[in-house]
């Protein structure tokens, strides 16, 4: 039987994904979405296949043809802009990861974990009044958020107005958003730039102790122009504070509707480490991971052209049966190693770390301070189908007065 095409946007695939994509997977590893006029992968190999593969690229500059690009950069000129700059050649993408990989090691996230505890202290300390308290709405919204800005150095009167402009620029990367949607995208863009160039002068100017100076030493040292720097901060905004809000709420919800595995992360917290990998793997954040063909190709079987989308389904992968026994269950002792949570290969996650930590220590609080039996209140938990890129807890309200 064929099943009608997946929408991202679908509130079945949201609220219940492995289920929801059971049965795409078993029919097709691949199939071409006509409503999208694009491919999606359905299946752990093919996905691991598609990250790692050179004849494909990450990069929406990449997307469709010349006139087709040309057409989308004059209707969204600052979108149009951050695209072309993130076409990038390996050699130019390994330069950029240079940039960034040392400021997101272990070591340095390492070193970041007192200030990060403090960010997560001050903002779940709502959570210690009793009562019930929606951890989506008054809390996760602005736990990575804070982190990703202070390392930063955002001034803090611009802390808000910088989330508005970040959350734009996520946004536009929706499939089916509307024009009248993209030109607030775009704008929003254009205000997230701007800030960041203003930025860019101040630290050239006075350098402070924060992630853009470090940038900027590095970029005169290796001549990486301050265009390449800002694109890079866009990003680490975008990715860093919503992919990471969205993973928080899934993993406290999973956790706390799972009392078996709550009670043995209890009686055995070494675990903490492998259970914050297998909540992520269990309701991993990214819907899909995009990926454009740089060529015309054959792939999974099918005709992939030059400029065809990919949208490759991370929980189609996470709960591939062929790679993970019983995917469907949660299990904390399950080596996740090879989960693709943060992708792989070239592309391969540059926050994994801070986000882990981050998870990690709003685990630790919730096992730490609050009442052994605080719970979920589940018939309240709404889901957010809208988000085409994420998976999305709209409201998580959390019983803390038991
Ligand atoms: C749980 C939270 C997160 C998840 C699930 C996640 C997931 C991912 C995935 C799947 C990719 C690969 C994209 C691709 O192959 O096209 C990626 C790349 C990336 N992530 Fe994350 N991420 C998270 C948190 C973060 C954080 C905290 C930061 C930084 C502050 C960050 C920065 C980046 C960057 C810069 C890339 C691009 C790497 C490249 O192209 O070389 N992410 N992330």
């Amino acid at each position: 039987m064929t099943h009608p095409p997946l929408s991202p946007v679908d509130e079945q695939f949201t609220r219940d994904p492995f289920n929801t994509v059971k049965r795409y997977r078993e029919q097709t590893p691949i199939m071409f979405n006509e409503a999208l006029g694009c491919w999606m992968v359905f299946g752990y190999g093919l996905m691991k296949e598609a990250l790692a593969s050179p004849l494909m690229t990450n990069s929406p500059g990449a997307q469709g043809t010349e006139e087709q690009r040309a057409a989308f950069h004059q209707r969204c000129p600052n979108l149009g802009w951050v695209a072309s700059r993130m076409t990038l050649d390996p050699e130019a993408h390994r330069a950029r990861r240079r940039l960034i990989n040392s400021a997101f090691s272990p070591a340095a996230i390492a070193r970041q974990e007192r200030q990060i505890a403090e960010v997560i202290n001050v903002l779940c300390a709502p959570l210690l009044n009793g009562g019930i308290v929606d951890f989506a709405t008054e809390i996760s919204t602005w736990i990575p958020y804070q982190v990703v800005t202070n390392l930063m150095g955002v001034e803090h009167d611009s802390v808000a107005r910088f989330r508005e402009a970040a959350l734009g620029w996520a946004h536009a990367y929706g499939v089916n958003n509307t024009p009248e949607q993209m030109a607030y995208y775009d704008q929003q863009t254009g205000i997230l730039i701007e800030e960041l160039r203003r930025m860019c002068a101040d630290r050239q100017q006075a350098p402070k102790a924060d992630l853009i100076t470090d940038f900027i030493r590095a970029a005169d040292e290796q001549r990486v122009p301050i265009d390449d720097i800002i694109i890079t901060l866009c990003g680490l905004i975008a990715t860093g504070s919503t992919a990471t809000k969205h993973a928080i709420d899934l993993c406290v919800h999973s956790l706390l509707t799972h009392r078996d595995q709550l009670q043995l992360l209890r009686s055995e917290r070494s675990l903490i480490n492998n259970a914050v990998n297998e909540l992520l793997r269990f309701r991993t954040p990214p819907k899909f991971v995009n990926r454009y063909a740089l060529e015309d190709t054959e792939f999974g079987g099918q005709a992939v052209k030059k400029g065809d989308l990919l949208l490759l389904c991370s929980a189609a992968a996470e709960g591939d049966p062929a790679h993970f026994d019983h995917p469907e269950t949660l299990d904390i002792r399950r080596d996740v190693s090879s989960a693709l949570t943060f992708g792989h290969g070239p592309h391969y996650c540059v926050g994994t770390h801070m986000a882990r930590t981050e998870i990690r220590f709003v685990l630790e609080f919730l096992l730490d301070r609050l009442p052994a039996d605080i719970a979920v209140l589940t018939d309240r938990v709404t889901f957010n189908a809208n988000n085409p890129l994420t998976f999305e807890i709209a409201s998580l309200p959390i019983d803390t007065r038991c």
